[in-house]
């Protein structure tokens, strides 16, 4: 390729990877591979959804809200706004993958690891796991910020 040509080259490739907005630069939250591909050790514990209620009714309702929609009276002033829990494109990433985000945080979303034990975390993703049914296609997408 002539020198001169490659700015323009890059510039299209920028731009394609920019669509839809969401997959843009900033916007875009992406748990490190080996994360995505922990398992949830209580996916299948009888009593983690109700004990992972009980841990999002303490820290998360404040700003994701009640039922998970990411309209808690606490974070409607934050950019972006808390995550719709609810949305079924969350389902288009692993359990892992959000205990990771959990875990670190970013922006207004505190890094949980500080405050919430490990078995607490996994509790409360197999909760959020309840909240929103799984959809019966794979690779839904669309925003979860509001
Ligand atoms: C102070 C407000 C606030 C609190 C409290 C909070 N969150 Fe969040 N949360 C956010 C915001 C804002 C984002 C979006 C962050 C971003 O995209 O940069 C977010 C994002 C998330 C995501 C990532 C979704 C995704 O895939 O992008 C998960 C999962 C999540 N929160 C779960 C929780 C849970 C569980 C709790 C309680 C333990 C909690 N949050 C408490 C504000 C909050």
């Amino acid at each position: 390729m002539h020198p001169s040509t490659m700015p323009l080259a890059l510039l299209a490739v920028a731009a394609s990877l920019c669509l839809p907005a969401a997959l843009c630069g900033a916007d875009e939250w992406k748990a490190p591979a080996d994360a995505t591909t922990t398992t949830n050790p209580l996916a299948a514990a009888p009593d983690a959804p109700g004990q992972g209620a009980a841990v999002y009714r303490q820290n998360c309702v404040v700003c994701h809200g009640d039922a998970g929609k990411g309209d808690g009276p606490g974070g409607q002033f934050f950019t972006p706004k808390p995550t719709n829990l609810t949305d079924a494109a969350l389902w288009n990433e692993s359990d892992g993958s959000l205990f990771w985000k959990l875990s670190t945080g970013r922006n207004a979303m505190p890094a949980w690891k500080a405050m919430l034990n490990d078995q607490q975390r996994w509790q409360v993703i197999t909760y959020i796991r309840t909240i929103s049914p799984r959809p019966a296609q794979k690779g839904v997408s669309g925003p979860r910020n509001p």
